[in-house]
């Protein structure tokens, strides 16, 4: 039944018999952290092959380059071409960089601060300002703020970000100079920008001659079912006569090892040509010898796949087990919206206004740590309250049944005492 719905006795009923449940499982101790979404144990396991595929003697590419020395800023050509093939770029316009592509993220924002990205430097010319869809992914939002970039909440939707709202504010202020998109199984709804969405992004116009889409692709090859395209922002900006728009990155931090990856950057010729020029002066090579293990465990795109399937195997009884939870406990309740993901690492919640924070709260208290309400906004700060990312990944399924029941437990209680309250 509604929680809306329900009269103060029936409310009154609800509150006990959640708050027995409550203390429940409070008594059992729980201690569980599920507030960053990392691969699980079984995950790691399916690169093993990482530790013994380099050996000192045998540490030469395809080329016959020496992985152990200086050289090749831009990596390794047969990694290079892997990556085009995901990213839908073409391997000259792909550079294979560090560990992070979050650390490419921060240095491609600093450079356009600093040195512009294809104009004069953006802090020369006023008060930067990037367009982020929320919920978004906190990392990206810590990025603008620890650069001083003032960030403009857009709303998302199953489709992508509300692009009325997109073009209205593009088109208006020459001092918005990018914007963040996770196109692929966005953080943290799980959605995917639609064929229209990555159009519209591509040809829509801009104040800025210098506006860049950041369009960070961390979840390309991470699909739970197979089956699902997303439209190549490079060759769609290409198209609208956009070719300098859009930055893309990727990385294997969800494919191999978490910090123990490799990431990527691919754009225009254009771009390439300057960030090229800049990577050679931040670096004599990058980690070669990481390269080569890659290299050597993913000869093809096929390769890459059949490991995605592996790991899909693995995460989809996860996700299945958190929606069955929230099923069965909040569905028909109207106190929660969910997402049901195809693929990625989280799925969102949205509560009743006002609710999110103090359900996050409560499950801390029973021993299970969810990501802080608010992260998923600029600033930390849900104006609303509602949103909250669940991250599936880490615990057994039976630790997340558990961790989910507790999760719905408290957002009934903290619902049921608001709507008392506000009656
Ligand atoms: C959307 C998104 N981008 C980037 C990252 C981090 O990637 P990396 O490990 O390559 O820095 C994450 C990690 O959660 C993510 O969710």
């Amino acid at each position: 039944m509604r929680f809306d719905q329900m009269s103060k006795a029936e409310l009154a009923d609800v509150l006990g018999r959640e708050q027995a449940r409550y203390d429940a499982l409070k008594a059992e101790g729980l201690k569980l952290n599920m507030s960053r979404g990392i691969p699980s144990v079984e995950q790691l396991a399916l690169s093993k092959e990482f530790f013994h595929n380099v050996d000192f003697d045998d540490a030469f590419s395809e080329d016959g380059t020496d992985c152990r020395n200086y050289g090749v800023p831009f990596g390794l050509p047969e990694l290079r071409r892997l990556f085009a093939e995901i990213m839908g770029a073409d391997a000259d316009n792909v550079i294979v960089g560090g560990n992070s592509s979050l650390n490419l993220m921060f240095d491609m924002v600093s450079q356009g601060m600093l040195l512009g990205l294809g104009g004069e430097p953006w802090m020369k010319q006023g008060r930067v300002k990037f367009l982020c869809p929320v919920p978004g992914y906190d990392r990206h939002f810590k990025v603008c703020e620890t650069l001083g970039i003032e960030m403009i909440n857009v709303p998302m939707t199953p489709a992508g970000p509300d692009m009325d709202e997109i073009e209205r504010l593009a088109a208006g202020d020459d001092m918005i100079k990018g914007i963040w998109c996770v196109p692929k199984y966005s953080n943290p709804q799980g959605y995917i920008y639609s064929d229209e969405t990555v159009k519209r992004l591509a040809s829509m116009k801009t104040a800025a001659a210098d506006f860049r889409i950041f369009w960070d692709n961390a979840y390309v090859v991470h699909s739970l079912y197979g089956g699902d395209s997303l439209a190549s922002i490079i060759d769609e900006c290409a198209a609208a006569g956009n070719p300098d728009r859009p930055i893309v990155f990727a990385s294997t931090s969800k494919i191999v090892y978490a910090g123990g990856g490799v990431s990527a950057v691919a754009s225009s010729a254009g771009n390439m040509k300057l960030i090229k020029s800049r990577v050679t002066a931040q670096t004599i090579g990058p980690d070669k010898i990481n390269e080569l293990r890659h290299a050597r465990m993913f000869k093809t795109v096929s390769d890459l796949k059949a490991h995605m399937e592996r790991h899909a195997e693995i995460l989809r009884p996860k996700f299945k087990a958190v929606i069955e939870v929230f099923e069965k406990e909040l569905g028909g309740t109207g106190i929660a919206e969910w997402t049901n993901p195809r693929g990625g690492y989280f799925i969102s919640v949205d509560t009743l206004g006002g609710c999110a924070s103090e359900t996050v709260a409560m499950c801390k208290e029973a021993g299970v740590v969810f990501t802080p309400a608010g992260a998923t906004y600029p600033y930390g700060k849900d104006p609303s309250d509602r949103n909250i990312r669940i991250a599936p990944t880490s615990p057994s399924v039976d630790d997340l049944k558990k961790a989910m029941e507790l999760f719905c437990v408290s957002l009934k209680l903290v619902s049921a005492k608001r709507i008392m309250e506000n009656a």
